[in-house]
């Protein structure tokens, strides 16, 4: 009776607190999908050039609705998104302005605190989510091109400044013999395997500007994309995004460096990919894995990391994974002896998980 008692008591408590979970969680579902929405009607980039200002003067300045931009005014300011100068004003007259600081995560392209990319990659990752109930009873996957653009575009946008701001600065300068060779004569050949848009390839060829870099992806609309980026970054000599499967046995060349940055875990096929990074890897050359932060083993309760990575992985990157079969279904969630047994598979000797600090990745090295 007592047990019974005390039973029921824990199961109101863990009531209460999924209800309060939930209900949190809507909010940031509604702050996330309105902020993509400012993000792609470009209210926040026009916000910040003519603030404070009107409903009526924001929906003039970017060609949409003004009623439907009150609306999203005012809830933006609510959520603690936007500021309200005069909120006792008539509706019409209340005049909006980003807090300071805000137009570095929701404007600024190339500051490193820059997050409007996760509200387009978490509407991407939603987008299918029919065929992914499908998926679910079926065994099946979704095709990563079902996912769409903002799916693409938010992926790209979220590493961007990673690739073009940090790689060639501080984490390839941090693996000396490595960072050496990128830097001498005669000029070093890279391989960008699973590159999307071409953000890291670029990003390594500005860093060291002799190097030739070949990006190779399985997403034709990535590599589309890719070409304007390495056009504006004038690196058309050294920098060619190819269409191409990185399994594809027949892919040839002799690279100084092999990369695999946040894809491996995305692939059906993950051993096959690896084995054709080993073999393009030139003698003395080195392959590097970048992937998720997450730790060796599931524990039953994750870091903030592989709870962000495991929503990913459940909507994205595990039924992307499952599209072309038979796949091994790896997810986002790919543990370090998961990627070494892959590794050890297709004939790497040695997997080293580097001393790199980041939040999101992990860095490693293979040895061929
Ligand atoms: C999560 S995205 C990462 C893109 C980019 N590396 C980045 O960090 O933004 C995974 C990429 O891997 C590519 N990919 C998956 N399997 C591949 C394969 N077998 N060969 C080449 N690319 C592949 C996908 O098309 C996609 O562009």
């Amino acid at each position: 009776m007592v047990l019974e008692l005390a039973i029921d008591v824990i199961a109101a408590k863990n009531r209460d607190a999924l209800t309060e979970q939930l209900l949190g969680a809507t909010r940031g579902v509604w702050d996330i999908f309105t902020v993509y929405l400012g993000d792609q009607l470009g209210l926040y980039q026009a916000l910040s050039e003519i603030e404070p200002a009107t409903a009526g003067e924001l929906a003039a300045a970017t060609g949409t609705h003004e009623r439907y931009v009150r609306e999203w005014l005012e809830q933006q300011t609510v959520a603690g998104i936007l500021d309200c100068e005069n909120s006792t004003a008539e509706a019409a007259d209340r005049r909006f302005a980003l807090p300071a600081g805000h137009a570095e995560v929701l404007v600024e392209r190339d500051n490193l605190n820059y997050l409007a990319p996760l509200a387009q990659i978490t509407a991407g990752a939603v987008f299918p989510i029919h065929t992914l109930l499908g998926a679910f009873r079926n065994g099946g996957g979704v095709p990563y091109e079902d996912y769409g653009a903002d799916l693409r575009e938010g992926q790209a946008g979220m590493n961007r400044n990673l690739f073009l701001q940090q790689l060639g600065t501080e984490y390839l300068p941090a693996i000396p013999d490595l960072d050496a060779r990128l830097r001498a004569e005669p000029p070093a050949r890279v391989a960008d395997i699973g590159c999307g848009v071409g953000w890291s390839s670029i990003g390594i060829a500005n860093a060291y500007p002799m190097v030739l870099v070949d990006g190779f992806d399985l997403d034709e609309a990535s590599v589309v994309d890719a070409q304007p980026n390495v056009r504006e970054a004038r690196l058309t000599d050294r920098v060619r995004i190819e269409w191409r499967d990185a399994g594809d046995p027949t892919l040839a060349g002799r690279y100084d460096l092999v990369t695999a940055f946040e894809c491996i875990h995305d692939m059906s096929d993950p051993v096959s990919v690896l084995r054709t990074m080993r073999r393009l890897t030139a003698p003395g050359g080195s392959v590097l894995v970048m992937d998720e932060r997450v730790s060796e083993r599931f524990r039953g309760e994750g870091n903030d990391v592989e709870w962000f990575m495991y929503g990913f992985s459940v909507l994205h990157c595990l039924p992307v994974g499952m599209a072309d079969q038979p796949s091994v279904g790896t997810g986002t969630v790919m543990r370090p002896s998961t990627l070494q047994d892959y590794a050890l598979e297709a004939g790497f000797r040695e997997v080293e998980l580097l001393p790199l600090a980041n939040y999101f990745f992990n860095f490693y090295r293979l040895t061929v």
